[in-house]
């Protein structure tokens, strides 16, 4: 059974998205990065907390991304900061659902 995409809006297809970064898209003010870590599809949001970097460009290590301007490191599934030096630097994520080969996001 497919599940409701009621609270969802279609941003893309799943092969927009490259093997080892993040692909960039928008919901209203929202710019969200959408990764797929073996198969699996995360967004969260693309302006790091530290100083705006676009965490899309990051490097991607399982489940954890580097920001791009100066490597601090974020969960992919949870948004926090890995070295954790304060609760403030915790990212949004978004759940994210395929289906179709189509990227659905609820923001
Ligand atoms: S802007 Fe992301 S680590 Fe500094």
């Amino acid at each position: 059974m497919q599940e409701s995409l009621d609270d969802y809006q279609k941003v893309c297809e799943t092969n927009e998205i490259p093997d080892d970064t993040g692909h960039v898209v928008s919901i209203d003010d929202h710019e969200i990065a959408i990764f797929e870590v073996d198969d699996e599809f995360l967004a969260i949001t693309n302006v790091c907390p530290h100083q705006g970097g676009p965490l899309a460009e990051g490097k991607v290590e399982e489940k954890t991304v580097f920001c791009p301007w100066h490597g601090y490191e974020f969960d992919l599934e949870s948004g926090d900061h890995i070295q954790a030096f304060s609760d403030d630097l915790s990212c949004v994520t978004y759940d994210v659902v395929v289906q179709d080969d189509a990227v659905h996001v609820k923001v």
